[in-house]
């Protein structure tokens, strides 16, 4: 039975999960599987492994037989530690271990923190587009994901007038990530400061994912809002290890809140989690305390993929227009000559004539549509792949 109509029809599931459609990214990952030799710009995932000496510290640590048990609820000492000295260092923010705590990446972070923050009925503001998974996070903790456009033509920048209109006595909190997925927006600090004032007129809660902020270019610089000392009680931000050290199947991630907050958000992060993997966390702490060079190794190659990606989207002026991405590895082209089809049928269409796997723009949100989604953490040659196979397609060769 089709999984729609199970949720439909059976009435087992719960209304909650029942609304969540399918993912239109696994789905294109599903529907990419069945095809062979497909130049695939779907996953926003790197496609490289994890560094060896990452890898060697875990190695290390199970043949120690020091990842057999749960570690504190909160993380490893060293871990939290390791975390605090990164997050003074790199994001301006003044933490103390106690105010961390090792997740599940990125994604259980935020749900202990949505969860921790947000009461059923609640109203969150999203930016949209939107990381999809950040609006399926709100509907399972039953609140309301209020979707904000974003100035498309200013490069995706956050309307700030639109965001303050959208607050009624609902609305609980603000979740963002900057860099974007999908589009690669760095939300300045002049933005974010106004985000800040924002919250604490309103009194909200800013719930970041800063998963891309190492990979920002240009002169853009990734600003973490809670550096605001004025944020404390208003910020809980999110980070992870799944893209600064290509390490998505560990499984790590951390968030950082203000002290008051860790035991309430930890109430969230037990059920969910207990804690995070073992093993990871010492790869993690190797990671932090290990050589750094591969960190501005990914970076540099994510910049010469974007400037490719962007050069072959040049060739393409009729077929697509696009805002230059200032982080992240991905970008959000609008689709000119969709003759009539939506996003879905765009990218299923192209995945079956062209071999070219893109996610279709509707997963981010309902502003996302006659959008394609492109990840360019992929070799140069899978740019090149995808792009002459799209200029044949389009009949631009
Ligand atoms: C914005 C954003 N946040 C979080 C994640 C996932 O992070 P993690 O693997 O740390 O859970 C992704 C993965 O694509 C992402 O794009």
């Amino acid at each position: 039975m089709d999984e729609t109509e199970f949720a439909a029809g059976q009435q087992l599931v719960s209304a909650r999960v029942a609304r969540i459609g399918k993912s239109a990214i696994h789905e294109m990952t599903r529907l990419a599987g069945m095809i062979e030799d497909v130049a695939f710009l779907s996953w926003a995932k790197p496609t490289s492994d994890t560094p060896e000496h990452i890898r060697e510290a875990a190695v290390a640590a199970i043949r120690d037989g020091r990842v057999g048990g749960y570690s504190p609820t909160g993380g490893l000492p060293a871990l939290r530690e390791a975390i605090a000295e990164k997050l003074a260092r790199d994001n301006g923010i003044n933490a103390t271990p106690e105010e961390i705590i090792v997740t599940v990446g990125a994604i259980e972070g935020l749900a202990a923190a949505i969860m921790a923050a947000v009461d059923p009925g609640d109203e969150v503001l999203l930016p949209s587009p939107t990381y999809s998974t950040h609006i399926r996070q709100v509907i399972m903790a039953s609140a309301k994901p209020v979707l904000v456009p974003t100035l498309e033509e200013r490069g995706f920048a956050l309307d700030l007038d639109r965001m303050r209109e959208a607050i009624t006595p609902r609305t609980k909190a603000i979740l963002y990530c900057s860099p974007s997925n999908p589009s690669g927006t760095v939300f300045g600090e002049e933005t974010l400061r106004q985000v800040a004032a924002i919250a604490r007129e309103h009194n909200l809660v800013v719930i970041t994912d800063e998963a891309y902020e190492y990979f920002v270019y240009d002169d853009h610089r990734h600003f973490s809002i809670a550096s605001l000392p004025e944020m404390r009680r208003h910020a809980i931000s999110c980070f992870t290890f799944t893209k600064t050290y290509a390490m998505t199947g560990w499984r790590i991630g951390y968030l950082h809140a203000d002290a008051d907050w860790i035991p309430q958000i930890t109430k969230a992060h037990i059920p969910f989690a207990i804690c995070a993997p073992t093993v990871s966390q010492y790869a993690a702490l190797a990671a932090l305390r290990g050589p750094q060079d591969c960190v501005a190794d990914f970076q540099a190659h994510y910049r010469k993929a974007r400037d490719r990606m962007c050069a072959r989207l040049d060739r393409l002026p009729d077929d697509f227009g696009y805002q230059r991405p200032g982080g992240s590895y991905l970008m959000f082209p609008r689709i000119l000559a969709s003759g009539g089809e939506d996003s879905i049928a765009f990218c299923k269409r192209l995945l079956r004539e062209a071999k070219v796997s893109a996610t279709p723009g509707i997963a981010f949100g309902p502003t996302g549509e006659s959008h394609l989604r492109l990840s360019f953490c992929v070799p140069l040659e899978t740019i090149d792949l995808a792009f002459d196979r799209l200029e044949a397609y389009l009949g631009r060769a």
